[in-house]
This record gives C-alpha cells, sequence and structure tokens, in this order.
C-alpha cells in the first residue's frame, strides 16, 4: 500500500493550507485512536468548576481554542484554573454571585458556548458591570435568542442591532425566575436561562420544541443544584438558589470529533477504524442513527457510564452507503455532525435529503452554503435547500482547492471528503481545526499510515 501525502503548508505564521494526496488505489485506513474530550462538556466543567465552592478537577479537557475562551474570561472575573493540560485541571471556585467585574472586556473568541452560557451568569451578577465581544464570526451571529429570555428575567444589555448582535454590555441585576418557551431547540439557550437562574430564588423553566444536548442538566445536578426533568414536554425545571459543590469531571471523547473518523472509515474502502472512549449521550448519538440508516457497520463496543456521561468505543468498517432522509427531532443530536454527514452524503447511492436544519446557517459560517458550495467545487452534486440540503451521491470528487471560511468543522469535513477525491486537495485556513480539535492533522496522518 502506498502511503498517502498529507502537507501542511504555513503562510504569514497563521494561516495553514493542509494539502491531501491520497493514492489512486490500496490506500485505506488502519487503526485506534482517541478523540480530544467533548467540547461541550469541557465548556461546562470549568464554568460551574468556576461558580462553585471549592476545588473542580478536570480529566480530559479539550485544548482546543473554545474552551481556552472559557477558561481566560472566568480567570478575569476571579476564578482560579490552574495551567490547562488534558491530565488534570484544577479549578478553584468563587462562589455563585461572586464573579469580580472584570477591568476590560470579555473576549469569547470563535466560541457560541462561551458567550451564550456566559451571559447567564454576568446577567445575574447584581450591581457589576461586564462586556462581551468575540471573534468577526461570532459578531456576526445572533444573541438576541438569549438576550430576549435574559431581558424578560429582569436583565440589562446593551448592544448593536437592539442588543442583538456581540459586542454587548450586561449590567447586572437581581433576575426573576421565568417559564420560557423556547421557539429552538437549542442547549446554548437552554442552559443560558438555567444558569442565569442559579442564584434566583424558585422555578426557572426551559421548554423546547425537540430536545437538545442535556450536558448542562447533568452536570448541574452532579455539582448539587436541583433540577427537574419533564421529557413528555422536553421541560426542565431549576429549582433556585443553588449551592454549587466543585466535583471530579472526567470528559469523555468528543462525538462531534469522532464523527469525522466515522465518515472517513465507512467511505474509504476496506478501512476499519476504533475510535476509542467517546461519549455516546443519547441527546448527541443522532449521527450513529444517521449512518446506520445509510448502511455503514458502525458497532459499540466497552460501553459503560464514566462520570455521569455514556461513554463506548466505536468500531467502522467502511461499507456500501446508501441515502436517507434526515430531518425532524433528530436534527438537534447531530446538529454540528451535518457537514461530514453530507461526506458521507456524496459517497452514497441515491439522493440524500438533509431539512429542518436552518440553523446550520447561523454557525461558525452558513454551513448550508459553505458546505455545498465547497463540496460542489470538488464536483459533488448538492442543492441547496433553506432549511438543509440535497445531495446526490455517486459521481467522484476530483482534488481542488477549498477553503474552510475559518470554521473548524468546513475544515475538517473537506479533509475528510478529500480521502476519498482523486488528486490533491489544499484545504485553505485548516488551521480552524484548532477550535475543537487541534492535533486533527496528526491523527489523520496516523490514519492514513
Ligand atoms: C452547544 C450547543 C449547540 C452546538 C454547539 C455546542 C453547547 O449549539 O451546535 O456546538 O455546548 O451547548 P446550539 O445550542 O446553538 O444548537
Amino acid at each position: 500500500m502506498s502511503p498517502s501525502v498529507i502537507t501542511i503548508e504555513t503562510k504569514e505564521n497563521i494561516s495553514q493550507n493542509l494539502i491531501i494526496q491520497t493514492p489512486q488505489a490500496g490506500f485505506s485506513l488502519k487503526g485506534r485512536i482517541r478523540v480530544p474530550g467533548d467540547k461541550s462538556i469541557s465548556h461546562r466543567a470549568l464554568m460551574l468548576g468556576a461558580m462553585a465552592h471549592g476545588v473542580t478537577q478536570i480529566q480530559g479537557l479539550l485544548l482546543g481554542e473554545d474552551p481556552r475562551s472559557t477558561a481566560s474570561c472566568f480567570q478575569a472575573m476571579g476564578a482560579e484554573i490552574s495551567e490547562l493540560n488534558t491530565e488534570l485541571v484544577q479549578v478553584k471556585g468563587i462562589g455563585l454571585g461572586n464573579l469580580l467585574e472584570p477591568p476590560d472586556v470579555l473576549n469569547a473568541g470563535n466560541s457560541g458556548t462561551t458567550l451564550r452560557l456566559m451571559l447567564g451568569f454576568l446577567a445575574s451578577h447584581a450591581g457589576r458591570f461586564f462586556t462581551v465581544t468575540g471573534d468577526s464570526s461570532l459578531r456576526s451571529r445572533p444573541m438576541s435568542r438569549v438576550v430576549k429570555p435574559l431581558q424578560q428575567m429582569g436583565a440589562q444589555i446593551w448592544g448593536r442591532k437592539e442588543a442583538t448582535l456581540a459586542p454587548l454590555a450586561i449590567q447586572g441585576q437581581s433576575l426573576k425566575p421565568i417559564h420560557y418557551n423556547s421557539p429552538i431547540a437549542s442547549a446554548q439557550v437552554k442552559s443560558c436561562i438555567l444558569l442565569a437562574g442559579l442564584s434566583i430564588e424558585g422555578k426557572t423553566t426551559v421548554t423546547e420544541p425537540e430536545l437538545s444536548r442535556d450536558h448542562s442538566e447533568r452536570m448541574l445536578r452532579a455539582f448539587g443544584a436541583e433540577v427537574v426533568v419533564n421529557p413528555e414536554i422536553n421541560s426542565v425545571t431549576l429549582i433556585g438558589p443553588a449551592q454549587l459543590t466543585g466535583q471530579k469531571v472526567i470528559v469523555p471523547g468528543d462525538i462531534s470529533s469522532a464523527a469525522f473518523w466515522l465518515v472517513a472509515g465507512a467511505i474509504v474502502p476496506d478501512s476499519e477504524l476504533v475510535v476509542e472512549n467517546v461519549g455516546i449521550n443519547p441527546t448527541r448519538t443522532g449521527i450513529l442513527e444517521a449512518l446506520a440508516m445509510m448502511g455503514a457497520d458502525i458497532q459499540l463496543e466497552n460501553q459503560r457510564e464514566v462520570a455521569g456521561e455514556p461513554v463506548a468505543d466505536l468500531r467502522v468498517r467502511s461499507s456500501r452507503l446508501q441515502s436517507c432522509t434526515i430531518s425532524g427531532d433528530i436534527i438537534p443530536r447531530l446538529i454540528d455532525e451535518i457537514p461530514v454527514l453530507a461526506v458521507a452524503a456524496v459517497f452514497a447511492e441515491g439522493t440524500t435529503t438533509i431539512r429542518d436544519a436552518t440553523e446550520l446557517r447561523v454557525k461558525e459560517s452558513d454551513r448550508i452554503t459553505v458546505t455545498a458550495q465547497q463540496l460542489n467545487k470538488m464536483g459533488a452534486k448538492v442543492n441547496e435547500l433553506p432549511d438543509g440540503m440535497e445531495i446526490t451521491g455517486g459521481t467522484p470528487l476530483i482534488g481542488t482547492d477549498v477553503d474552510s471560511h475559518t470554521d473548524h468543522r468546513i475544515a475538517m469535513s473537506l479533509a475528510i471528503a478529500a480521502l476519498n477525491a482523486h488528486g490533491t486537495t489544499t484545504i485553505h485556513r485548516a488551521e480552524a481545526a484548532s477550535v475543537s480539535y487541534p492535533a486533527f492533522t496528526t491523527t489523520l496522518q496516523q490514519v492514513c499510515g
């Protein structure tokens, strides 16, 4: 078997081109790999650790740019967080209501989770003033989804376009509890409101149209908050005020990062990969169900529970994929995996339809337009729909120049598509992957042998 050639070209010390050239024949992916810690759980462990009494110990933290943004924001407000590493991070919490007013703007970088969840804490710190911002992508993403419910709770928030866009300024207030019927299934919205409710007397409830990821609910309970879930109507109630106590958190591997290898293993002929220690929380496993519908051969091995989250090793073997329809309540359970699912669909027989995914338009990039444009440059047949995509599989991909649009998941999805393309693919601005998966290229080289 001749090896594939994977090269990284650094431009002006910042931007990186990832160049992928695979041999014509005899190329397959093999190995046992691990993916970095779950991004959603990493953010929450740092935040709840910072707001708890006592010490929180975090094992397996994601060392990506996004959790680094969370850590630096909370450090700027008084939490003591040891140097970030995967072995053990210690967070010395300051207790609810005790965030210090930072003398400078809090910068959430590229991270919507940092900004939106943090707003819940800031809005409820009466008498303190905060300013928050992010990079150009985050400054163009909608904040009204969290600003509106916080205003209903009594928050005072100012910003561009009637406080719908960051930078935002927040004058902390004593808030009142609400029952919020969220128009969208969003864990960031749900979590922001619940976190704002932590220091309020009474019941703060969020109801959502479909169930979104429930890591906040699980971790809030583990830290000592009273959380009541009504699964029949997708509602969560936090009974405040809460007292949070530092805990030991073990972060499982991120299924959103594992998704790249699951698709790679499924589409590259004769491949077999095992991705170890992946979180399989049922609110995140839509990708496994979608790939199963497409006929992918994925087995869950060594299933276990680690620190309140279900975990397994995932074995994938290549197989012939068929098209499927993905829509409705599965969408929030695989929302971040849709770009790489589109790559799987490009190599499946028939036309795959993805609907009810308008949310993709307000992620780190407009993931409907960018996924369609970039895969089409390689020869795919992806048709944009207002709320999704129609992907007709079966046309071979040809390597060419593509661009991440500085979106981590687009950069990595294009790299997976490149593994099954003829010729050389150059992914511009591939450094975006470091937001959630700094070692992506190293693992890519490892599995390509
Ligand atoms: C996240 C929730 C999701 C997801 C994001 C992480 C979280 O966003 O896309 O990557 O950690 O709460 P939405 O809540 O906007 O759907």
